[in-house]
């Protein structure tokens, strides 16, 4: 049985890392627009390097909560892939095997000019931190207007899937949030967030609440067979 799992801010949240919009549209303490959005970028370019290195820094000083983990764990049952908003590595870091970032990744940085030329980063990224190209190296994350590259393998992802399990998202932001749309419609879906943006149906079974006990319980019926 293939399970796809789609993730958001939510997911992270007992990481300890802010989600987006629970703090009144900023986003630890900036307009999201200013920190990430290629206008952003070409006003302001210190202020967004800044933002992201201390996201990178506050990204090596979290870990994996027991949703991440208990997910990771799932793996030896059943065949599961993980779609992911989120910019960390805590699903890799609690053991994921399969982690598709459709939002891009914190560790990680590319050329500005050349999009695949994607390398690893843990450190502060500077102005003047050119690749081999010769260009600025920019945080390898999707900016808001931006393109989201891995959107088609996630939309084929979900339309053969045979349990959809969405994880704390307000599903505000396209095109992730219409993955929805492409599941079978055969396919179970679950939606854990302790404010869910969906209501329960025939087909969608909402548990409003926290990813750390949700989680749980969604694996805990599919284990049973109950899906
Ligand atoms: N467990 C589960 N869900 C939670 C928890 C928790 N402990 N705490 C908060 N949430 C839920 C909120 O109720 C909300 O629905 O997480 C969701 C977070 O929503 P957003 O902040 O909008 O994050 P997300 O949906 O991932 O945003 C999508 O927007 O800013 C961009 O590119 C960024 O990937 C991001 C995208």
């Amino acid at each position: 049985m293939r399970i796809t799992i789609l993730t958001g801010a939510g997911m992270s949240a007992e990481s300890g890392i802010k989600t987006f919009r629970d703090s009144n549209g900023l986003w630890e303490g900036h307009d999201v627009m200013e920190v990430a959005s290629p206008q952003g970028w070409n006003a302001n370019r210190e202020l967004v390097l800044d933002f992201y290195n201390q996201r990178r820094k506050q990204l090596l000083e979290v870990t994996p909560n027991v949703a991440h983990i208990a997910l990771a764990e799932f793996e030896k049952d059943f065949d599961v892939q993980i779609i992911t908003q989120n910019v960390d590595d805590l699903h890799e870091r609690a053991g994921s095997s399969k982690v598709l970032h459709l939002h891009g990744e914190l560790f990680k940085v590319r050329s500005t000019e050349i999009p695949s030329t994607i390398i690893d980063w843990k450190k502060d990224l500077n102005s003047g931190d050119f690749y081999k190209d010769g260009y600025q190296l920019r945080p390898h994350i999707v900016w808001f207007g931006e393109e989201v590259p891995e959107m088609d393998t996630a939309i084929k992802l979900v339309r053969k899937t045979n349990v959809l399990i969405i994880i704390g998202t307000s599903m505000q932001v396209y095109p992730a949030a219409s993955l929805l749309q492409f599941a079978p419609l055969e396919t179970n879906i679950y939606f854990v967030d302790p404010k869910p943006s969906v209501n329960s149906s025939e087909r969608i079974t909402v548990f409003a609440e926290k990813a750390s006990s949700g989680v749980l319980k969604v694996i805990e019926k599919i284990k049973a067979n109950e899906y």
